[in-house]
């Protein structure tokens, strides 16, 4: 999380990847690492190791990821040059997970390139396959003696961290009988957006807003993670975990962790990880009786996109067309400490939806007397902050200003943080900053074993439930629409699902009415 990435503070390093021929590091790994290098932040002593199951030579798949490199780097199509220079770093390894001669054989390619830089390197074991893999290569890692130097070795994963809170349990049990939780890095891409680490800078760097951030002066949250893609070609894994596990145990729990933290005593990775897991035990328990109450689950049908007509989610490949797995939540929690108690925080997230937003809304209360004439405040509304994640970044506050003119009429605006427009730097692509992290061994964005185990615990009633009662009326909401009506009786009177707000301000017209309050 360092701000001012540069290579002499890195010390050697050989990036092993597991699914070295897979999707995650052909779309992400390589594209980040590629645009770390060109950026000069990767170390001089550098390698990547890709293993996998299927045969490839060096030379086949370094072809293979220039095609991502082209697709996904933030520079663009590659340069042949700048291919060339990085390009010799990866190396391949045709390898079966499951056999320890794989592992030996890695031990000794890594010693190798020691020897020929002449020095010890950091050892960073990337488990990019199926979840099926994420309890064997530990283990074999461990047995191989390749987990044992805590200091120069770890191990990065990728979510889903376990299916529920058992084999969370015991995953983690898994990994740390190799080893340490120090070097354990357990990736949520959200923690490396730009926006969502700045929520820490916004909160605890401006004495501004931290003295209202509180029950006594907001009124709710709102978490919007919408997306427009529905599960494009990852229906057979979807199928089996739906919105709940997909996006709301890892994604949605870590912003409003950000959110409802407390101020952190120090930028230390175990402090800011303990005030955010403190509001995962703070959270109001769900009842299984209270479960609808709570929560509402949702799955497309076939409907229109900004695309044209798209199928419903059980017309998808991969997805048993009676599926009853949901592909829209929205929940409604409570955190019980002294700051929160009874604000709502009310998520949501779900595919197929009209707009592409990711954005939190702290909703603050009306002023305690309101001393303008009614007619001069028509349509009147109270402050509202919204910190946008995507598709841009950045920060709006919606405030009552006095419409021009003799008479006294007030109207609602907005003021604009706009990060495209204020800094004069691209944001890094999330992997490219949590990659950087894990070679610094900063582990202040990843998740922590207690935490991921508190988020399943607090979702465990929900999940059951859901199980032990299949929907009846799934599809219950078109592509293309905010989702099931449903969504709307988890909100208190007055309460409101809000539009996502431009960052861009719109043309016409000016600010007379804020944009994003309308329901649907
Ligand atoms: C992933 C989910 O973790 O996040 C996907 O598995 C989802 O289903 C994706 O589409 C959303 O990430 P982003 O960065 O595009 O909002």
């Amino acid at each position: 999380m360092n701000p001012t990435k540069s290579t002499d503070q890195l010390d050697p390093t050989v990036f092993v990847i597991f699914g070295g021929a897979g999707d995650l590091t052909w779309r992400k790994l390589i594209p980040a690492l590629f645009d770390l290098s060109q950026d000069r932040s990767l170390p001089e002593k550098f390698a990547i190791i890709a293993i996998d199951r299927v045969k490839f030579s060096d030379q086949q798949l370094r072809k293979r990821l220039r095609e991502g490199v082209n697709q996904f780097s933030r520079f663009g199509k590659v340069k042949a040059g700048a291919w060339n220079q990085f390009a010799p770093h990866i190396q391949y390894q045709q390898g079966d997970f499951k056999k320890l001669s794989t592992y030996s054989a890695l031990g000794a390619q890594c010693a190798g390139l020691e020897k020929a830089w002449g020095t010890k390197a950091h050892r960073i074991y990337y488990m990019a396959t199926p979840p099926s893999m994420f309890g064997e290569i530990p283990k074999f890692l461990g047995r191989a003696g390749l987990a044992r130097d805590r200091e120069w070795a770890r191990i990065v994963i990728e979510k889903p961290i376990g299916y529920d809170l058992d084999s969370a349990l015991a995953l983690n049990a898994i990994l740390a009988a190799s080893f340490e939780e120090s070097q354990i890095f357990r990736i949520d891409h959200y923690l490396g957006k730009e926006t969502v680490q700045n929520m820490l800078a916004f909160r605890f760097a401006n004495p501004l807003f931290e003295p209202i951030w509180n029950r006594r002066y907001i009124d709710y949250v709102t978490i919007t993670v919408a997306e427009v893609v529905g599960v494009e070609h990852r229906g057979g894994y979807y199928d089996h975990a739906g919105a709940l596990r997909d996006m709301v145990q890892n994604h949605l729990m870590q912003l409003l962790c950000l959110v409802a933290m407390e101020p952190m005593v120090s930028f230390d990775a175990d402090e800011i990880r303990n005030k955010k897991v403190d509001v995962l035990h703070a959270a109001r328990p769900i009842p299984a009786d209270g479960v609808h109450l709570c929560s509402v689950r949702g799955q497309y049908g076939p409907g229109g996109s900004g695309r044209g007509s798209v199928p419903g989610y059980r017309q998808e490949e991969g997805v048993a067309p009676d599926s009853p797995t949901e592909t829209f939540v929205a929940m409604k929690l409570f955190v019980d400490n002294w700051r929160w108690q009874d604000v709502p925080f009310y998520l949501r997230t779900g595919k197929r939806l009209p707009q592409q937003a990711s954005e939190i809304s702290i909703q603050f209360r009306a002023v305690p007397h309101q001393s303008f004439p009614p007619e001069a405040s028509l349509g009147w509304q109270p402050s509202r902050l919204v910190i946008s994640i995507q598709p841009d970044e950045g920060i709006v506050l919606g405030f009552q200003a006095k419409y021009p003119g003799p008479k006294m009429q007030l109207r609602p605006v907005n003021m604009r943080f706009n990060y495209r427009e204020s800094f004069d730097a691209p944001s890094p692509d999330a992997y490219e900053t949590l990659l950087w992290d894990v070679m610094k061994r900063d582990a202040t964005l990843f998740m922590r074993a207690d935490q991921v185990e508190a988020a399943w615990r607090l979702l465990m009633p929900v999940l059951n439930v859901w199980k032990a009662t299949p929907p009846s009326d799934f599809p219950n909401y078109a592509a293309g629409t905010w989702g099931p009506e449903d969504a709307e009786r988890l909100l208190a009177l007055g309460h409101i699902w809000p539009l996502p707000t431009p960052l861009v301000r719109p043309a016409q017209p000016t600010d007379a009415r804020p944009p994003g309050r309308r329901r649907r």
